[in-house]
């Protein structure tokens, strides 16, 4: 059996897949990249193997994708997570036409063709706001996690809005809506239209193409997605585990390369 493996160094989390012959996930693993890419890109190999119960020595391809896959000592090839998030996600779904991709640093809207590949893109890296960071600012502020902020935004009664564009001003106006009164959940609430009306704002720019596929480590955020859903007008595509898929794209990539996968040998 060969196996082959993706490597997507992000700016907040290190994930990997591993790939076996048959093109199934074998295992995968996510980590907090840290100061230190480089480890981390290795913890997360380590990891990943240890749940397949293989050696370093049976991976026949490596792919590194992401804000820091040139820090992968042991990748035998580069690809840019635009391609990987696109390839991962029309393994999940052939009918998927925009990836919307929320990381912990910026969010990103890809275009996919019949093909399945990344036709044109646009990206929000100028500032946290609309990303993982920013939601993990805001859940600082309101004093909850990530999970309780999700789930306490079901129970809002009122809609309110938190209109500072800027991590900085909105960490603030959260404060002050609290003090005035407001609930948790009225707040997270908002803390959720706000993103998905920036997010709407980057979907306009590329024209809105369904089906639409969110990914990225914000996707497993009910309250993100609902919102979300709500602005854009319809149901989105949620893979079973989003922070991966562009480290499958990345080892999507890699089975392309590796010849004995290829030809379907599984020996
Ligand atoms: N259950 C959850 N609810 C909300 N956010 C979550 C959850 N789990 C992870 N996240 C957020 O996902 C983000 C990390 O996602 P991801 O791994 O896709 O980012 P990244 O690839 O490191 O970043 P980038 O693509 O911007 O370089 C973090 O900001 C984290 O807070
Ligand atoms: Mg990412």
């Amino acid at each position: 059996m060969t196996f082959t493996a993706g490597v997507d160094v992000g700016s907040l989390c290190t994930k990997v897949v591993i790939l076996n012959s048959e093109k199934e996930i074998k295992s995968y693993a996510i980590l907090r990249s840290g100061a230190v890419y480089r480890g981390a890109a290795e913890a997360a190999l380590d990891e990943a193997l240890k749940k397949a119960g293989l050696d370093a020595k049976e991976l026949s391809y490596i792919v590194s994708t992401g804000y820091g896959r040139s820090r992968v000592a042991y990748a035998n090839n580069e690809i840019t997570e635009i391609s990987c998030h696109a390839r991962g996600a029309n393994f999940i779904s052939a009918e998927i036409r925009t990836v919307i991709d929320i990381g912990g640093q910026d969010s990103k809207v890809i275009q996919l063709n019949e093909k399945g590949q990344a036709v044109r893109f646009v990206m929000n890296d100028k500032c946290a706001a609309g990303t993982g960071r920013f939601l993990e600012v805001m859940a600082g502020a309101l004093e909850v996690d990530l999970d309780e902020m999700s789930e306490i935004s079901f129970q809002a009664r009122e809609d309110i809005e938190v209109s500072s564009m800027c991590t900085v001003f909105a960490e603030s106006e959260v404060i002050s809506l609290f003090a005035s009164g407001y609930t948790k959940p009225e707040i997270a609430g908002a803390i959720y239209r706000s993103i998905a009306r920036r997010v709407t704002g980057l979907v306009g720019q590329l024209g809105l193409k369904e089906r639409v596929a969110m990914t990225g480590g914000v996707a497993k955020s009910k309250g993100m997605v609902r919102a979300l859903e709500a602005k854009l007008g319809l149901t989105l595509i949620i893979p079973p585990e989003p922070q991966i898929i562009g480290a499958l794209g990345a080892a999507l990539f890699a089975y392309d390369k590796a010849p004995s996968c290829k030809n379907g040998n599984s020996s």
